[in-house]
């Protein structure tokens, strides 16, 4: 499993991409917004986002209608080569993917709620499909079945994207909560888990670690004194 995360703000996708173990970004309209970003800014930012990750920077388009998705992603596959953009699961999103991909542009499907939906993402060239727990979580229905449930489906067929490469198309688990939903994700295959800083952080943490090192420390100390 891969890990992306999912934010715009700088200063957390530094701080993850030194762990070492970060393999993407992914970014929407309403975390650029969370970090007070301006219209006039945005192409800096993703290009700087794309500097710092060395891996794919999915970059969302912010229309509706297929030529204007498709025109978005013209734009933000031009300002850095690992720039993925982000198209809505909807009618007009899959005819726009139909034309990015064959384009050569990578695609993500986005707002995933259901196997129909991500099977037509995959047949329509994405590269990536994004299907979404916590907001079905949200909802009061369990969104790790219904990941589940597409991870078995796209599963079931080895689909490729519709660029030139033919790479394989991968189920990102997006809109993850907690560690354990990167878990569960885990042990049902999901390729990717994007996630949240705070969830980053929470995936390293464990109590009896923290108690091992402490006991190392103190018998290192009586090691050195003895
Ligand atoms: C990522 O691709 C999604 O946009 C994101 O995970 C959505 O997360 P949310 O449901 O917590 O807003």
């Amino acid at each position: 499993m891969k890990f992306f995360l999912d934010t715009a703000d700088l200063n957390e996708i530094e701080e993850a991409a030194s762990w070492g173990a970060l393999a993407g970004v992914t970014t929407n309209p309403s975390l650029y917004a969370r970090i007070g970003g301006k219209l006039a800014d945005f192409p800096g930012h993703i290009k700087r986002i794309c500097e710092i990750v060395d891996g794919p920077v999915s970059a969302e388009s912010v229309s509706t209608q297929r030529d204007d998705i498709v025109r978005d992603g013209r734009e933000l596959s031009a300002l850095a080569p690992n720039v993925v953009v982000k198209v809505p699961t909807t009618i007009e999103g899959l005819a726009a993917t139909r034309t990015l991909a064959d384009e050569g542009i990578r695609v993500n499907m986005t707002l995933c709620f259901s196997v129909p939906q991500a099977l037509l993402a995959a047949r329509a060239g994405a590269r990536y499909i994004s299907p979404f727990i916590g907001r079905y979580d949200d909802i009061s229905e369990d969104g790790l079945d219904r990941v589940g449930d597409i991870v078995t489906a796209i599963g079931n067929y080895d689909f490729t994207d519709a660029t030139a490469n033919h790479e394989k198309v991968e189920i990102i688990a997006a809109s993850v909560r907690s560690a354990n939903h990167v878990t569960q994700c885990a042990l049902m295959g999901a390729d990717i888990a994007t996630v949240p800083f705070g969830v980053l952080q929470k995936m390293v943490q464990h109590p009896l670690t923290d108690r091992g090192l402490e006991r190392f420390m103190q018998d290192w100390e009586k090691v050195q004194n003895a």
